[in-house]
């Protein structure tokens, strides 16, 4: 066998579709060769989600476009790829469904492998792709679809900490700013509103915090914004540009005051288990937030743990997590047949209970 894997991903579980090409030589640290995400944002925006409907229309219409653009991007053919990863869930039926067609027709017509790659490890073994960091780490994935602490050993091996019990703490930052009329994605809009705030005026619940578990419940914040927006808009028949930012700063202080007490604890559990490899990771959109990040890197300083990031365009959806995990389940010898089939939902841990939570993005296990 040779030393050199190329492996071609595609992802499209939700509202990007995308397709890249990744490539490792021996045991060297990987190569990103190519990586194409189309976004939808255009095409759900009128309807304050995603519509599962569109997006895997979209998907069918953009994925062999994808495929060509990756290949050709990384300089090479089908000829010169070793198998086809693909996303086969958890995520919106129809999307997965989408990916999954093309690549069993990729690799009928081609007679290469396919490997059909868990999009939550896409995602958990991101920061082994960007910065090479060993097994085992603690992972905590945070995005407008997920939101769970895991534990990473191997590329099937995972396990769950807690993670959110209703909305993904980028749907609370969406949901709030649909609240206060600012744009979609609703992260960075409320995050520069905040930046202008004052988060001490109003003072905004931090759920699940007087449980000694490491889930998370962020829909009664919504609640609780919604409220107190009513009750200044009433008092003065309106809302001025500093109730907005005040409202902003004190939802996202929520929202940062729970991830960072929920860390630490899962930081404690996993050390238990793991004294000898302190190295925390983050993941997903809501990554980018800088209050949020700060606090995470001051919670692992004090727990003295390693933290990793990975840059933000390989934090959110893409296809060079499912490559890279593709090539990872590849080199371990796994391999699906024309039998694989695209699951809704799939959970990492199959040893808990899988989370309720499900909203905009679909499922969250
Ligand atoms: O990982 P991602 O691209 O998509 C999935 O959900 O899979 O994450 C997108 C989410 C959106 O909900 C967006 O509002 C949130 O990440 N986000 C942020 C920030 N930038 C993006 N949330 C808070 N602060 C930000 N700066
Ligand atoms: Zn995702």
């Amino acid at each position: 066998m040779s030393d050199v894997t190329t492996i071609l991903g595609l992802e499209s579980s939700c509202d990007d579709t995308a397709a890249a090409v990744v490539r490792q030589i021996g045991d060297a640290k990987p190569q990103i060769l190519s990586s194409v995400v189309y976004g939808q944002n255009d095409l759900h925006s009128a309807y304050g989600g995603v519509v599962p409907e569109i997006a895997a229309r979209a998907h069918a219409e953009k994925l062999d476009t994808s495929v060509i653009e990756a290949l050709d991007e990384a300089g090479l053919t089908l000829k010169d790829i070793d198998a086809v990863a693909v996303t086969a869930g958890p995520g919106l039926i129809g999307g997965v469904m989408s990916g999954v067609m093309c690549a069993k027709g990729i690799c009928a017509a081609t007679g290469l492998p396919l490997v059909g790659v868990n999009h939550l490890a896409g995602h958990a073994l991101t920061p082994r792709l960007t910065d090479g960091i060993a097994y085992p780490y603690l992972m905590l994935l945070v995005s407008g679809g997920h939101c769970q602490f895991l534990i990473a050993r191997g590329p099937e091996d995972f396990s769950r900490l807690g993670g959110t019990i209703d909305d993904a703490p980028g749907e609370a930052f969406d949901k709030t700013a649909r609240l206060l009329g600012l744009s979609q994605p609703g992260g960075p809009a409320v995050q520069a509103e905040a930046e202008q705030g004052d988060e001490a005026r109003f003072r905004f619940p931090r759920p699940l915090l007087d449980r000694k578990d490491c889930n998370f419940s962020f829909s009664g914040l919504k609640t609780a914004l919604l409220r107190m927006r009513d009750q200044v808009a009433a008092e003065k028949d309106g809302l001025t540009r500093q109730d907005r930012a005040d409202l902003c700063a004190g939802f996202q202080a929520a929202v940062r005051d729970v991830i960072i007490a929920k860390t630490r604890r899962a930081i404690a559990l996993y050390m238990e288990e793991n004294p000898s490899q302190p190295t925390v990771a983050v993941a997903g959109g809501v990554a980018a937030n800088t209050a949020i990040r700060a606090g995470l890197e001051t919670v692992c300083a004090e727990m003295g743990c390693a933290f990793t990031a990975p840059p933000l365009r390989l934090c959110t959806d893409n296809a060079a997590m499912i490559a890279y995990a593709g090539l990872e389940r590849y080199k371990a010898g796994a391999r699906d047949g024309m039998d694989l089939t695209a699951r809704p939902r799939w959970p990492l841990d199959n040893s808990r209970p899988a989370l309720v939570g499900s909203g905009k993005k679909g499922a969250k296990a």
